[in-house]
């Protein structure tokens, strides 16, 4: 069965009826700077970093999983592609240098999504560097999932995942080291649904806890254009309701600062704001809707070496999934946030 993709363009140029909570702008943008750029025709989907500072980084037009380095003007060396496969999406790493990223079969150019193919797949990159190649093995496979998104590290010591699935609306739980997997998270707040008629859902998830606060799982939905939370226990059964932390951003993937800030993927504005979890307010730090600095901008993760650790490292999926809007190529870009983080 093959089942609608995104219509994410469309929701752009709806952006403008969404004011649920106006951002608020930060005084000075910061402006992205190229890492790499991608040829035209390519849409990106996630990034992870390495703790070499490299980052890994998911194509939804191909089957590619690539490496660049975290300065400007990088090249991208190809890890592996899955030749069964034609897309990748979510990319996490568990134990050091041991990834895990999903495979499945769904198109940008037919905006469908065939449920069955998809997988989870580990990425060994202990011996990338010294050979140039990584080991690959399958996790897991996933029959009843309509397409695998967004993923996030949820328990280290048991290997535990989470991997939305935007078209069922639902948050499943893996196991990566044994494989077994569970539906752990289906809500009203999970599902896609108002205020847009797009089918993506729960789109980006992962795990936060302030210190002496409670754990919490987090997750953005697209077409209900919202981040929620969760309270979870350690292996991630929720213990409370679901809550809306912020509203009115047309949200892909985020990340976390140190102070527990999320930084969010706007993909339905082009831009990265910042979302204080306490207050719920948001703060536009790059991007705009009126430039293709940030075109349909799908995910960010922070540096990892001494020198970039308020370096926020993005994905461009570039904007030509359905129709309308200015298309570009899918790139990786960096976004130094020093000061926009104080
Ligand atoms: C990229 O391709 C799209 C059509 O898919 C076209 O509209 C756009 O102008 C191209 N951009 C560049 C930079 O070549
Ligand atoms: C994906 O589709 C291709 C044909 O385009 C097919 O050969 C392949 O077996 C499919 N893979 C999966 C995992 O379903
Ligand atoms: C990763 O690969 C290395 C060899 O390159 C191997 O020694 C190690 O056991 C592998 N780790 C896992 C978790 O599979
Ligand atoms: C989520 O729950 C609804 C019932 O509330 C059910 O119909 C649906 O199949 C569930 N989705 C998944 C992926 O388990
Ligand atoms: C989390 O809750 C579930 C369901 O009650 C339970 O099976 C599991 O053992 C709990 N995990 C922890 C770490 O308490
Ligand atoms: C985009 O441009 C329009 C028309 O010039 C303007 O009204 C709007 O404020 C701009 N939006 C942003 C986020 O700069
Ligand atoms: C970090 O340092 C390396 C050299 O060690 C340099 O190549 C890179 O550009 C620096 N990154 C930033 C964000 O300054």
């Amino acid at each position: 069965m093959r089942v609608s993709f995104g219509l994410i363009t469309l929701l752009y140029s709806a952006a403008d009826a969404l004011s649920a909570s106006v951002p608020q702008k930060h005084d000075t943008l910061v402006t992205p700077q190229v890492v790499h750029t991608f040829p035209n025709g390519t849409n990106m989907e996630n990034l992870a970093v390495r703790a070499s500072g490299q980052i890994l980084c998911t194509i939804i037009t191909a089957p590619n999983l690539y490496q660049v380095n975290p300065i400007v003007d990088s090249p991208a060396t190809l890890v592996h592609s899955f030749s069964d496969y034609e897309t990748l999406f979510g990319i996490i790493e568990v134990q050091p240098d041991q990834f895990y990223v999903l495979a499945g079969n769904a198109s940008a150019a037919t905006l469908t999504s065939v449920q069955g193919s998809w997988s989870a797949f580990h990425v060994n990159m202990s011996s990338f560097d010294d050979e140039g190649t990584a080991t690959i093995d399958k996790v897991a496979d996933f029959p009843d999932a309509l397409l695998l998104n967004g993923m996030g590290l949820l328990n280290l010591e048991q290997g535990l995942v989470y991997i939305a699935d935007p078209y069922a609306g639902a948050i499943s739980i893996l196991n990566v080291n044994t494989g077994s997997h569970y539906v752990a998270i289906n809500n009203s707040l999970t599902i896609p649904a108002a205020p847009f008629t797009t089918p993506l859902g729960v789109n980006g998830v992962h795990v936060f806890q302030q210190p002496a606060g409670p754990l919490y799982v987090y997750f953005s939905n697209t077409a209900q254009s919202l981040l929620a939370r969760m309270p979870i226990n350690a292996t991630g059964t929720p213990i409370g309701d679901a809550e809306v932390v912020a509203s009115g951003i047309i949200a892909d993937d985020f990340t976390f600062d140190s102070q527990g800030n999320v930084l969010q993927a706007v993909i339905g504005s082009d831009e990265i704001v910042k979302i204080n979890t306490a207050t719920g307010t948001v703060t536009v730090l790059a991007g705009s809707p009126n430039n293709t600095e940030l075109r349909s901008v799908s995910a960010a993760q922070f540096g990892r070496l001494y020198n970039d650790t308020t370096t926020l490292f993005v994905t461009l999926n570039g904007g030509n999934l359905g129709e309308g809007g200015p298309v570009v190529p899918g790139a990786v870009k960096m976004l130094d946030l020093g000061a926009a983080l104080a």
